[in-house]
């Protein structure tokens, strides 16, 4: 008999991507997705722990299944992901409606996992004992490539070129859930590549907690990759038939000039570039373990643009880091207006469990850092007005992503969104020219040309 499966994803993209490996690997063992979660028999949440608000709407979902479980006992409910690995012990505790708690490691063993929980609601256990040991990444290349990836929107894929983080940003969790990094093999992610683009996928974005340190680590199954990061985005781009290329997440303290001259001769990288500077503040950025300053930050910024004049860059932001004055603030506010990004996430600071930080004094109380993270985003949200208003009667080139009402949603190579008005009908992934005629905060409007 075959049973059903409900995934919901929380947080940052490689939590989509191992949910498409989650998927893949159920629908080879008899189980089909469906996307009605009362109707499931096994319900996954791939979890985020990145900051305290993800982390409660995990468990705030999890309370509310309790209900589910009531109404159909034979549900399996499962928790994977950063949660479960850290939290682990205590959701099993908390939360006994739960079968299955699944560390950040061990998402390909879910399959297997399932049959060691029986009806009797025995709890099935998948963590890794300390985040020491890297997450490995499977040599069995059929448990890694694509062909049935469906997530998302089929023409546009993420491909995951490294794991974990050594870091050790002290305001972060990562290293804590996603251990140690380590690379991938060029040869298995340039396989990877080929296969989701010979099957229609038109756009790649390469993903890693830090990307810009690709093969200085340790590679699976090699000690060491001789390729740096800007070395594996150029044999990416050669695969025939990518017309767009992206990655994220780049540490500012790993962004070599190499990387930036990319952007000169590769034809399919698009000119985006998301560069978390965290803060504007060198003593706060010395506080949260950066390794860079505001001013070394600059020269990154002016170099990239001097590299690619047209590129939209973005960032992160915490605002009310332990200790962090007004002096402090008024400094990231100041880094705001020299950079004039394109458009920011930004965050109140919280406590993550195990960090560095979260043993600071000074914490800043709640109202201030509300105060603060408004102020920024006023702020930045009229910086990206502006700089959109620069796109108006510029002609673009956007790719289609689905109908969307009225209008099609589409995307720029710079990754803005540009709802797009056609008296055709267009088709998802195909490449159209528009001209931009309205900007707003967070997205911009186009006609199609010619018609
Ligand atoms: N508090 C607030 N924001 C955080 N981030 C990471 N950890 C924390 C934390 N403890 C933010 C950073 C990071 C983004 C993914 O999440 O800005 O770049
Ligand atoms: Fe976290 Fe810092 Fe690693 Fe990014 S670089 S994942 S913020 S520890």
């Amino acid at each position: 008999m075959q049973l059903s499966f409900y995934i919901k994803t929380f947080g940052c993209q490689m939590n989509e991507r191992d949910s498409g490996i989650i998927s893949q690997s159920l629908s080879q063992h008899n189980y089909v997705e469906t996307n009605n979660i009362d109707f499931a028999d096994l319900i996954i949440l791939n979890t985020c722990s990145i900051r305290a608000k993800a982390e409660q709407k995990v468990m705030s979902l999890l309370g509310y299944l309790r209900k589910n479980k009531k109404r159909n006992p034979e549900l399996k409910i499962c928790v994977a992901g950063c949660v479960a690995q850290q939290a682990g012990a205590s959701i099993i505790e908390r939360m006994p409606h739960v079968n299955l708690v699944v560390g950040t490691q061990h998402i390909y063993d879910i399959p297997r996992l399932l049959l060691k929980s029986n009806s009797r609601n025995r709890v099935a256990t998948a963590l890794s004992d300390s985040y020491v040991i890297p997450r490995l990444i499977p040599d069995d290349k059929s448990n890694y490539q694509s062909e049935e990836q469906d997530e998302g929107i089929s023409f546009r894929k993420f491909v995951t070129i490294m794991q974990g983080c050594n870091n050790y940003c002290t305001y972060c969790v990562v290293p804590y859930t996603r251990g140690r990094e380590v690379s991938r093999k060029v040869i298995d992610i340039l396989d990877e590549v080929k296969v989701l683009v010979h099957s229609g996928v038109k756009e790649i974005t390469l993903l890693g907690q830090n990307v810009n340190s690709y093969g200085l680590t340790n590679t699976v199954s090699d000690n060491s990759s001789p390729y740096s990061f800007a070395d594996l985005l150029k044999e990416v781009s050669k695969v025939k038939g990518l017309e767009r290329l992206r990655f994220t997440t780049s540490n500012p303290k790993d962004l070599s000039e190499n990387l930036m001259k990319r952007f000169l001769d590769l034809d399919n990288l698009c000119p985006q570039f998301h560069l978390p500077v965290q803060s504007g503040s060198d003593r706060v950025l010395k506080l949260m373990n950066r390794k860079y300053t505001a001013e070394k930050y600059l020269d990154l910024v002016n170099s990239l643009r001097h590299y690619c004049p047209e590129i939209a860059l973005t960032t992160d932001i915490i605002v009310g880091f332990p200790g962090e004055t007004d002096d402090d603030f008024s400094k990231t506010m100041g880094l705001l207006e020299t950079v004039q990004f394109d458009g920011s996430f930004s965050f109140k600071y919280s406590d993550r469990p195990g960090t560095a930080s979260a043993k600071f004094e000074n914490k800043i109380p709640e109202e201030i850092k509300s105060e603060r993270l408004a102020i920024f985003q006023n702020r930045q949200n009229e910086i990206s007005l502006k700089r959109n208003s620069n796109y108006i009667g510029c002609n673009v080139k956007v790719m289609v992503e689905a109908q969307d009402g009225e209008s099609f949603k589409c995307r720029a190579t710079t990754n803005h969104v540009v709802h797009v008005m056609s008296n055709n009908v267009l088709i998802p992934g195909e490449t159209i020219e528009v001209l931009i005629y309205h900007a707003g905060h967070h997205s911009l409007k186009g006609k199609a040309i010619g018609e």
